[in-house]
């Protein structure tokens, strides 16, 4: 029989006694209102046909229905609501198979849920990821997965929200069969057979919950305090999971729905929407048109075997890429081919990879001494030394050797690209790709577009960085780019208000509530103090003159206190870990103080945040006007993947929004006033999206 559309997106048809109701939403089948409403009535039509004796459930293109719609959320959900369309589903007379291949995600998993048998491809893959979103399954999720496998698993599988392949579904029961061959035949088969056993409906919400001790979330909840620190879908989702074990199931659906809109309402969720889609703009650079060619990477190379180098050359290999790990003696190569086997060996012993796999990803890293063992590899990665000379020298030589259309990039973060790329006769494929450190672990990707970088380059690189598991943002040059460029006016204004009377532990702590990991003198302490030491005594020596320079740090390091590596920075570390406060250090700022003039003072939380948060913002505002950042959301993502900014605000100019930039801006005058404007004049966009009474995001 052919197909009835029910809606735009559904239809439904009949083949002998089963009937068919398809989804059909490209890209991911999500359920916007024109699949609800087409659901609700092909399922009434299956029941009100006589001679239909079960319903099979399938979607069309790359995957089953991955989620609500959740650009819906923005606009407000129209009827008919998820629930009560689920809710017919499981109440009906006959039986629907869920048949499920691709990704049965959020709403899509509650649906097939909300079926009577679900079947699946064998690479099919079923998980509620809503918490990412900063929500809860909304649909009926906490309730049924619950009854079906337990309190435990739906807890890792809920507030984990990560995907199960459907063999380890299958054996969890939420999936009853793996079905090889076409998918859609193999459904029918299993429904007909359904029927010839004279098997029915089978409704979750009839199946009783195991007996748990209530002791269970509790402790759950104990065990995710600290991760989960800020967020609050975690902590809802174990108490809608709880609802499933407490209460009767209908009281649980209310209760679920309860803690959702709670969820849908709060400004975490939207920060975490905010995010999921800024995670895939960031990856459209504007401009560049879709069409771009894109040059084939098969092979790679990186120069420099020491820490940055090793963990690029590991990203390679984890993404299954041969690369050439290029030093200038034996030792260095056997120094980081030895570090890296180790960080191998540990992911190993912690179950995360097998012990082939550290065989296997080894085996891609070939380190080679000559320039010439590298010149017909399709990317080339620069981590040597930060110097600019030698930078230059090692470009020359890959513009000597490397083949014609090779990718010539740079992982400098503090270098001119532009320069870096003179050295060359080819600047059109030179580009920065800046890997924050450890580079095997950190998401993010700064892509460092220079003046003259061609078109094909930038969309290659950009692809490539997801390819290499990671987030790229695209940057233009300037000092910093926009991660260290907006860090350096944090890292100041944190110096200085440790010298006017802040204790740096309050300032650590202040950070720390915001939702950061660490404050940011922990953080130096981990980093190492040389390392910015040396950058600023460079830039002394550059006669680049700060108009107001603090010394205390460097006081510090002229002591032979490094940070957590000679257990002394800022803090003391008995463990080697934890930092202590050390009242040596209390007297060496109150001296630099003296010496500086500042008569110290209390200072409040309020105005840590206010001097160290405002200042990113209005360095991210100066960014936007200059270009260096096409879009706000560009920020945001640096921000979150590779500083450690709390998800669940969004962003910095996300966050920026919600205060308000009217009170922003108000901020920078009052400490203008306070300070002079040197350092507090506000950027002219600030200023101006402040009059106008709006934010980054319009
Ligand atoms: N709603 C709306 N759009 C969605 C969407 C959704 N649930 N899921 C994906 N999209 C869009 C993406 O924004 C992207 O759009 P673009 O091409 O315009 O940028 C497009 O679909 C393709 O997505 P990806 O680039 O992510 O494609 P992949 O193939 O890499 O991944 C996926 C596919 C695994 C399905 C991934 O998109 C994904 O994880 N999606 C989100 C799943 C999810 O979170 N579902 C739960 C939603 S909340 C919910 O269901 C509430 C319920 O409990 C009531």
């Amino acid at each position: 029989m052919s197909d009835t559309a029910m809606s735009e997106t559904v239809s439904f048809s009949r083949q002998g006694t089963i009937g068919l109701i398809k989804v059909n939403n490209p890209p991911v089948n999500a359920l916007s209102q024109s699949v609800r409403a087409g659901l609700r009535d092909a399922v009434e039509r299956g029941l009100s046909e006589p001679d239909v004796a079960a319903l099979v459930l399938i979607c069309e293109g790359n995957t089953f229905i991955a989620g609500a719609d959740i650009r819906e959320f923005a606009t407000g959900l129209g009827e008919p609501a998820l629930v009560p369309v689920i809710d017919a589903m499981e109440t009906a007379a006959k039986p629907i198979v869920a048949a499920i291949h691709g990704t049965a995600l959020g709403g899509g998993l509650e649906v097939a849920l909300g079926c009577h048998y679900r079947v699946a491809v064998p690479t099919a893959r079923v998980g509620l990821p809503e918490v990412a979103l900063g929500l809860l399954p909304g649909a009926g999720g906490t309730q049924r997965l619950p009854r079906l496998v337990g309190a435990q698993v739906a807890l890792d599988m809920i507030v984990g929200g990560g995907h199960v392949p459907a063999p380890k579904a299958k054996e969890l029961g939420i999936i009853d069969d793996i079905v090889e061959g076409e998918l859609l035949d193999a459904a029918v088969t299993y429904a007909e057979k359904l029927i010839a056993e004279g098997k029915g409906p089978r409704p979750i919400r009839d199946i009783r919950p195991e007996q748990v001790s209530l002791s269970v979330f509790d402790d759950y909840e104990q065990s995710i305090a600290r991760k989960q620190r800020g967020f609050l879908a975690p902590f809802h989702i174990i108490k809608s999971i709880r609802a499933a074990f407490e209460l009767p199931f209908e009281q649980g659906m209310a209760r679920e729905q309860e803690l959702f809109a709670e969820l849908m309402a709060s400004t975490e969720s939207k920060a975490q929407q905010h995010i999921f889609f800024a995670e895939r703009e960031v990856a459209k650079v504007p401009g560049l048109p879709k069409d771009t060619p894109l040059r084939s990477i098969k092979t790679g190379a990186v120069i420099g075997a020491g820490t940055m180098g090793g963990g690029i050359a590991m990203n390679f290999a984890n993404a299954g890429i041969p690369v050439k790990l290029l030093d200038v003696s034996q030792e260095s190569l056997d120094k980081g081919l030895g570090i890296i086997r180790r960080n191998y060996e540990n992911t190993a012993k912690k179950g995360r990879i097998s012990q082939d796999d550290v065989e296997r990803r080894m085996a891609l890293i070939e380190p080679v001494l000559s320039y010439d063992d590298i010149k017909d590899v399709d990317i080339v990665i620069e981590a040597v030394f930060e110097n600019m000379e030698i930078k230059k020298e090692v470009f020359r030589t890959l513009d000597a050797t490397c083949k014609p259309g090779a990718i010539l990039a740079t992982n400098t973060s503090t270098l001119n690209v532009d320069e870096i790329a003179s050295a060359t006769n080819r600047p059109e494929d030179v580009i920065g790709m800046h890997f924050f450190s450890p580079a095997n672990v950190m998401r993010l990707l700064e892509n460092v577009r220079g003046e003259r970088t061609a078109n094909d380059v930038i969309a290659t690189v950009m692809k490539f960085s997801k390819s290499l598991g990671k987030v790229g943002a695209l940057v233009g040059v300037c000092d910093g780019f926009v991660g260290n460029r907006m860090l350096h006016a944090r890292t100041r204004e944190s110096a200085f208000l440790v010298e006017e009377g802040a204790r740096p532990e309050q300032v650590d702590k202040v950070f720390y509530d915001f939702g950061f990991p660490m404050g940011p003198f922990a953080m130096a302490d981990m980093a190492g103090l040389d390392v910015g030491y040396k950058v600023r005594q460079e830039r002394r020596k550059a006669g680049k003159k700060e108009k107001r320079d603090s010394v205390w740090i460097d006081r510090i390091v002229e002591m032979g206190r490094h940070g957590q590596k000679t257990h002394a920075g800022i803090y003391k570390y008995e463990d080697g870990r934890t930092p202590i406060p050390d009242p040596e250090i209390a007297g060496i700022i109150a001296q630099c103080a003296k010496e500086a003039g500042i008569e110290q003072r209390e200072i409040s939380d309020q105005e840590i945040l206010e001097r160290c948060l405002y200042p990113m913002i209005n360095e991210g505002a100066k960014i936007l006007e200059e270009g260096i950042a096409a879009r706000p959301l560009d920020i945001d993502i640096i921000w979150i993947n590779g500083y450690g900014f709390p998800a669940y605000k969004g962003g910095p100019m996300f966050w920026a929004d919600q205060i308000g930039l009217k009170t922003i801006y108000d901020a920078y005058l009052k400490y203008a006033e306070k300070f002079g404007e040197h350092y507090w004049k506000p950027a002219p966009l600030l200023e101006k999206l402040a009059k106008e009474g709006k934010g980054f995001y319009g």
